[in-house]
C-alpha cells in the first residue's frame, strides 16, 4: 500500500534543502507514483504532495532559508520537480480514467477487452421518433394550420428593440424583471455604441417568442395570422418546473375589426382540439406591457374534468398561455396604423403543458437524454 506520510519534514532550524535533497525527493514521488494502483491511491498522492498543503508547497516555502547564491539553482530544480510530478500524476489519472470507461464498456476486470463478449443490440426496429417536446409542439401547430394560420420564425438571439422596446417595455421598467434575461457580451469587433451598459446591452437571448411578431409586422402587413413558435431564455434557478431554455409558441392576428371575442374563439377552439372536447377555458385579468387588455388562460383540467385533482393542484384549471389585444404603441412601433386595424395575441408555455399532457412531472427529464424516459412517448 502506498504510503502518503510527509516525505519532507519542515524542520523548524532548516538546515537548507541541498540539490541533492531536491533530487533524492524528486526520485522518490515519481517512484511512489509509479507504484499507484488505484484511483484511492492517486487521491491519497495528491493531497499528500501537490495540494497547498503538500510536500512541494512546502518544499517551496523552505526555499525562502536556502542561501542566496544557491536560491536561483534550487528553485529552478524544484519547478521542475513540481513540472515533472504534475505531469506523470496527470498522465497516471487518464490512464485510469480511460480504464474505468473501458470497465462500464466491454472490459472484463482489469482493464482487458473481451472480445467474445456478445455485441451490444442496436434497436433498429425501434428506429427513434419525436421528442415529446416536439411532438406536443407539432401537434399544436397542425391545430393552428387547419385554422388557417402561417408558421413563422424569428432569431434566438435577439436585440433590445424586439426583444422589449418596441413591445412597450418602456426602458428601466420593473415588466422587464418579469422575464429575466440573459444578456450577451458585447464583442470588441462590435460595431461603436453597441457596448453600452450590460442592462440596456443591445444583444441577448430572447426571453419569449413576442419579438417574433414585431419582426413579421415589420415585414408583413395586415391581414396578419400567424403562429411563431421557437426557444426562449430566462435565467432563472433551474428547478421541476423551470429550466433556462424552454419553448414557445406565439399567436398573432391582425386586421380590420379583430376582436376579443375572435381571440376567445379561436382559444377555446384550439383547447378543444388540443385536450379533447370537454375543454373550457377561462381568461383572468392579467398584465403584459404589449397587451391590452390582458389575460392569464386557464383550460378546465383534462385529467379530472375540472373537479380538482394532482395535476390541476385542486384548482380544475390549468394555466396554459398569456394572451391579450395588441397594445396600440406595439402596432404603431411596428408600422401599422392602431386606427384602422388591431390585433390579438397569445403565447403557450410549450414545456409546461407536454408535461400536463404526459404527466411528467420534472422538466428536466425532457432534456435529459434518458432512453428509458423517452421510450415511453
Ligand atoms: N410573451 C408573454 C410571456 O412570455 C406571453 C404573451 C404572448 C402574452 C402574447 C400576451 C400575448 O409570458
Amino acid at each position: 500500500m502506498f504510503n502518503s506520510g510527509a516525505i519532507w519534514v519542515r524542520r523548524a532550524f532548516s538546515l537548507a534543502m541541498t540539490l541533492n535533497e531536491i533530487f533524492l525527493i524528486r526520485e522518490k514521488l515519481l517512484a511512489d507514483l509509479d507504484q499507484i494502483k488505484g484511483t484511492d491511491e492517486l487521491e491519497a498522492f495528491k493531497l499528500a504532495h501537490l495540494t497547498r498543503k503538500g510536500t512541494i508547497a512546502a518544499m517551496f516555502d523552505d526555499l525562502r532559508a536556502v542561501p542566496k547564491e544557491e536560491k536561483p539553482q534550487a528553485g529552478k530544480e524544484l519547478n521542475q520537480l513540481r513540472q515533472l510530478v504534475e505531469e506523470r500524476f496527470t498522465e497516471k489519472e487518464s490512464t485510469f480514467a480511460a480504464r474505468r470507461m473501458s470497465d462500464h464498456s466491454m472490459a472484463a476486470p482489469g482493464g482487458v477487452i473481451d472480445l467474445t463478449m456478445p455485441a451490444r443490440t442496436v434497436p433498429v426496429n425501434a428506429p427513434g421518433h419525436e421528442h415529446p417536446l416536439m411532438k406536443t409542439l407539432n401537434e399544436m401547430i397542425a391545430i393552428f394550420e387547419r385554422m388557417g394560420f402561417a408558421v413563422e420564425y424569428g432569431p434566438e438571439i435577439e436585440d433590445d428593440e424586439h426583444n422589449f422596446g418596441k413591445l412597450n417595455f418602456p426602458a428601466d421598467h420593473p415588466a422587464r424583471d418579469m422575464q429575466d434575461t440573459f444578456f450577451v457580451k458585447p464583442s470588441a469587433e462590435w460595431p461603436k455604441g453597441a457596448a453600452a451598459g450590460p442592462r440596456h446591452a443591445p444583444l441577448l437571448l430572447r426571453t419569449h417568442t413576442s419579438p417574433v411578431q414585431i419582426r413579421l409586422m415589420e415585414r408583413q402587413k395586415p391581414p396578419i395570422r400567424a403562429i411563431m413558435p421557437g426557444r426562449v431564455y430566462r435565467n432563472e434557478a433551474a428547478s421541476a418546473r423551470a429550466g433556462v431554455a424552454f419553448f414557445m409558441m406565439e399567436g398573432l392576428v391582425v386586421d380590420m375589426g379583430v376582436s376579443m371575442a375572435d381571440l376567445k374563439g379561436i382559444l377555446l377552439s384550439f383547447a378543444r382540439q388540443f385536450f379533447g372536447n370537454d375543454a373550457k377555458i377561462r381568461l383572468r385579468p392579467s398584465f403584459f406591457p404589449f397587451t391590452e387588455p390582458s389575460a392569464e388562460v386557464d383550460v378546465s383540467c383534462f385529467i379530472c374534468g375540472g373537479q380538482g385533482c394532482r395535476v390541476c393542484k385542486n384548482s380544475g384549471w390549468l394555466e396554459i398561455l398569456g394572451a391579450g389585444m395588441v397594445h396600440p404603441n406595439v402596432l404603431t412601433a411596428s408600422g401599422i396604423d392602431p386606427q384602422v386595424y388591431s390585433g390579438y395575441a397569445f403565447g403557450i408555455g410549450i414545456d409546461r403543458t407536454a408535461m400536463m399532457r404526459y404527466g411528467v412531472s420534472d422538466i428536466r427529464d425532457f432534456f435529459e437524454g434518458d432512453y428509458r424516459f423517452l421510450e415511453q412517448f
